[in-house]
């Protein structure tokens, strides 16, 4: 079964916010959402039809029953699939409690903890993610969504994500790889990387709405050595886990550290430390490891100077080379790192012209980021399929883009493909707190 099938027009295109139409519409949303009025008045059409609760509940519903009936293998699916579970479905398909969010964000995150991340393509956790756009992009923020629906939310998310940060802390504590690194992903564009002798994080921050305990963070600084932010976004960034980090007496590196805590750059002058060099390189060496910063901007639209300064990271440890974007809008930074550097892993932001850093920096090895920021409004969230469609988009050539909204995605791939001479990158989808083990290959 192709994700199309399952996810795809059939019965539930009526939902209205499914298949290859609406994929090529969800790219026309982020455009639409960051270019201006003509675009997002055709986003605001689309996304007021798929916040239609009930729609989403559907949806919701039919992919765990397909799902589960797909992959009977599953103790999540089996689980499901008892009689007891079937009839629920069928209760929940008349009720209107909002009951189905928790049950989705539940049967998802249950199936994905039985499939480990990998970077061998694995349809179980693909189906699993897809799954996980239905109750992530419930509009939170909308005066339309119904009070009960954003409790509903509210209390499923942090009942299933709650946890989380107490696992990575757990992780963390694990013992170090002897060869290789291991990375750790967590939430939004937080990586960490840990090898035998070092640990680095970048980007790292609480999720949304359920921040670090004090106890988290004490364990976090503990553990991690350095931290490295690629802009002061503020899903790029934490201000009490920084404040921990330099209060711990541990660096804190960013384009510029005022930009995020004026407070605490002035506080703490020699530890929260500017690196930025405009279409130049810094580098920093961290014990073993050797971070270079690549001085680029944040992807806009607009004027390239408007966009606020972004580091690319380079790191280089436990005889790997990691490349991490931010939200990096220049293409030129990818293909000098790609001409001087043979990249192990790289970490695209999904959203950032990902197509275009794979090309460029020639990584043969993706862990994708920036997924589902729920800090955003639902249309800019930046929705799993996102990643899969530009897969498949890459393997085809096919794909629908309206370039008026966004002139750069069919570009990519027409460059991906004209360009990539290796074999096909091989992709590794992370959720909030997992761990993949990296070796030199
Ligand atoms: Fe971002």
């Amino acid at each position: 079964m192709n994700r199309r099938e399952f996810l795809g027009s059939g019965s539930i295109a009526g939902a209205g916010l499914l298949g290859r139409g609406i994929a090529g519409g969800s790219a026309v949303v982020l455009g639409g959402a960051l270019m201006g009025a003509a675009s997002s008045a055709k986003a605001a059409g689309y996304w007021t039809e798929s916040q239609n609760l009930n729609n989403l509940k559907m949806a919701s519903e039919f992919s765990m029953r397909e799902y589960a009936k797909e992959f009977p293998e599953l103790k999540t699916s089996r689980d499901f699939l008892s009689g007891s579970e079937v009839s629920k479905f069928s209760e929940m398909q008349r009720s209107k409690s909002n009951d189905w969010i928790k049950r989705v964000f539940s049967f998802a995150e249950s199936a994905l903890a039985e499939v480990p991340p990998s970077f061998d393509r694995s349809p179980e956790r693909e189906g699993a993610f897809l799954m996980l756009d239905y109750p992530f992009i419930v509009d939170n923020m909308s005066k339309n969504t119904p009070q009960s629906a954003k409790d509903a939310w509210f209390s499923a998310m942090k009942e299933v994500y709650g946890g989380r940060s107490e696992r990575l802390v757990k992780l963390l504590e694990g013992p170090s790889p002897e060869e290789g690194v291991d990375v750790f992903k967590f939430y939004n564009a937080g990586i960490i990387l840990k090898s035998a002798g070092e640990c680095v994080a970048i980007d790292l921050r609480s999720q949304f709405a359920i921040p670090f305990t004090p106890k988290e963070i004490k364990a976090i600084v503990k553990k991690v050595d350095v931290l490295f932010i690629t802009h002061f976004h503020g899903d790029h960034t934490d201000t009490p886990l920084i404040e921990a980090f330099l209060k711990a007496g541990k660096n804190v590196f960013a384009p510029d550290p005022t930009a995020i805590s004026r407070e605490l750059a002035e506080a703490y002058p020699n530890n929260f430390i500017s690196v930025y060099k405009e279409d130049g390189e810094s580098v920093v060496q961290v014990g073993g490891a050797l971070v270079r910063a690549f001085g680029a901007r944040h992807l806009i639209w607009s004027k390239r100077e408007n966009a606020c300064p972004n580091n690319v990271y380079l790191v280089e440890m436990g005889g790997l080379k990691f490349v991490h974007t931010g939200d990096n809008g220049d293409v030129e930074v990818y293909k000098k790192i790609g001409k001087d550097h043979k990249v192990d892993v790289l970490f695209p932001a999904i959203w950032a012209k990902m197509i275009s850093a794979i090309t460029h920096t020639g990584a043969e090895r993706v862990v994708t980021i920036h997924e589902q920021e729920l800090g955003h409004q639902p249309h800019a969230r930046v929705e799993y399929r996102w990643i899969y469609d530009q897969i498949e988009d890459m393997k085809t050539g096919g794909g629908e883009y309206d370039e008026s909204a966004v002139p750069w995605v069919r570009s990519q791939i027409d460059e991906f493909r004209s360009v990539w001479k290796k074999d096909f990158p091989k992709f590794a989808v992370l959720a909030r707190g997992e761990k993949i083990h990296i070796l030199p290959q």
